[in-house]
């Protein structure tokens, strides 16, 4: 436990009581908007359990600030922290690359209540989750922000210490009332857990963010499935072994994550015109689904996501590959009651303009920050001279269901 002065105030700092501070932190996350304010504005609906968006990683902590206000203890912020291990970098070993892993940290759900910004809580959260990272042993820290988020930028490079690192885009496609038609020329297979494991590991180990406890993700009820598209031309059905065993020359893969059964968001701010519009679009594209319509669904109530994670390919047809795996995932969210279909790739990864998304729901420029807390070197790296933090940026990464 930590306390601080605050203009005569104390702040307490302490770990989460899940019986005691349940109904207030959820009222804190009710209250705090995702982004920047003054437009719209995207807010978490935690489902009862504020803790939904950490419990699946290997080791997690919530911590909260707590204020002394009338005579009551209030709870007026908090932040979550997981740590994992991934892969950092890689090392030649004969003719292919091998991993490196380091342990890292990721905050995530760092909240204040907007009648108590500016007094120090965040700076303190944050001061407060590193000491527990630190204690467990973790090299980096990192976090996500979107890159016109000021008040968290602001806090995390100029009073945290950390810095710039990477410019994922997260690419959001809206779920239509009617299903969006695949060409028949290609073939999804589902891979089980342990398939899906085997590829993973074979073809995207090396790339930065890959989780070690992969296949902890792969088992987790959570995940839909993995999925791997190949053309039919020419293809005799070999068992999935095989076809793992000597891929065609193009292929592609991803995975999905029901984000539904976590947390859901709520898009607040919009104007009654913009809302009437959107109704009138559902409202056609229902009635006349073999048109084809696209049309803006219902996301100013709160609404479930699915997120789509693990994407890859190879070959000079993986993009049509990949359009036509996120045409199946479209289906099955839509299946499934989902508002949109979520994305993170990397800025730099090639397989992005095969995935299908709309500019104005997705953010080009996610701003991930990272801090290296302790120095466990590796030497051997090929591409860096030991710290991560000043490595340039794969062309690929491997962003985790359980950050988003
Ligand atoms: C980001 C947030 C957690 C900051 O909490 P806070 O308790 O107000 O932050 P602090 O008082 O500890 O501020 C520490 C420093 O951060 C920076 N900062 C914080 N808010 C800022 C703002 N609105 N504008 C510019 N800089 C800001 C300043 O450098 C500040 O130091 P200073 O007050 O000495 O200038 C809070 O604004 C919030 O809950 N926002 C909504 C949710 C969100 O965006 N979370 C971050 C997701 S990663």
């Amino acid at each position: 436990m930590v306390a601080v002065e605050n203009g005569g105030e104390e702040i307490v700092v302490r770990e989460y009581d899940e019986v005691k501070d349940g109904s207030q932190v959820e009222e804190v996350e009710r209250k705090c908007e995702v982004g920047p304010s003054g437009k719209l504005c995207l807010f978490t609906d935690l489902l009862g359990d504020p803790l939904c968006r950490i419990r699946n990683s290997p080791a997690f902590l919530m911590l909260v600030a707590e204020m002394v206000v009338e005579e009551k203890k209030v709870v007026v912020g908090m932040i979550r922290g997981c740590i994992k291990t991934v892969t950092c970098g890689k090392k030649r070993s004969n003719d292919h690359f091998k991993p490196l892993f380091t342990k890292v940290a990721y905050i995530l759900g760092l909240r204040v209540s907007p009648s108590h910004r500016r007094l120090g809580i965040g700076l303190k959260l944050v001061c407060k989750m590193e000491e527990w990272f630190k204690e467990n042993g973790v090299e980096y820290s990192y976090i996500a922000t979107e890159s016109d988020n000021q008040a968290s930028i602001k806090l995390f490079t100029l009073k945290c210490g950390y810095s710039k690192f990477r410019t994922p885009s997260i690419l959001v496609q809206p779920v239509f009332a009617h299903r969006v038609k695949i060409t028949r020329r290609v073939t999804i297979i589902k891979l089980s857990p342990t398939d899906a494991e085997t590829l993973y590991r074979h073809r995207f180990e090396t790339t930065e963010f890959f989780p070690h406890d992969i296949d902890s993700i792969l088992n987790n009820k959570l995940n839909l499935g993995t999925y791997l598209a190949i053309f039919n031309d020419g293809l005799s059905w070999r068992g999935v072994d095989e076809l793992l065993a000597s891929l065609p020359e193009s292929w592609a893969t991803l995975s999905v994550w029901n984000s539904k059964e976590v947390f859901k968001l709520e898009v607040r701010g919009a104007s009654r015109v913009r809302r009437l519009l959107a109704k009138t679009t559902r409202f056609m594209d229902r009635v006349f689904p073999t048109l084809q319509l696209p049309s803006v669904p219902d996301v100013f109530r709160p609404f479930g996501f699915h997120f789509l994670y693990g994407l890859g390919g190879e070959g000079p047809l993986a993009m049509k590959l990949m359009k036509a795996l996120c045409g199946y995932a479209h289906n099955l969210a839509k299946q499934h009651g989902c508002g949109v279909v979520a994305t993170e790739v990397a800025s730099l990864e090639p397989l992005r303009f095969g995935i299908p998304h709309w500019p104005r729901l997705s953010c080009t420029e996610d701003l991930w920050c990272i801090k290296r807390l302790s120095a466990i070197t590796n030497q051997d790296n090929e591409e860096y001279d030991g710290d991560w933090t000043m490595s340039p940026p794969g062309m690929s990464i491997f962003v985790d269901p359980r950050d988003f």
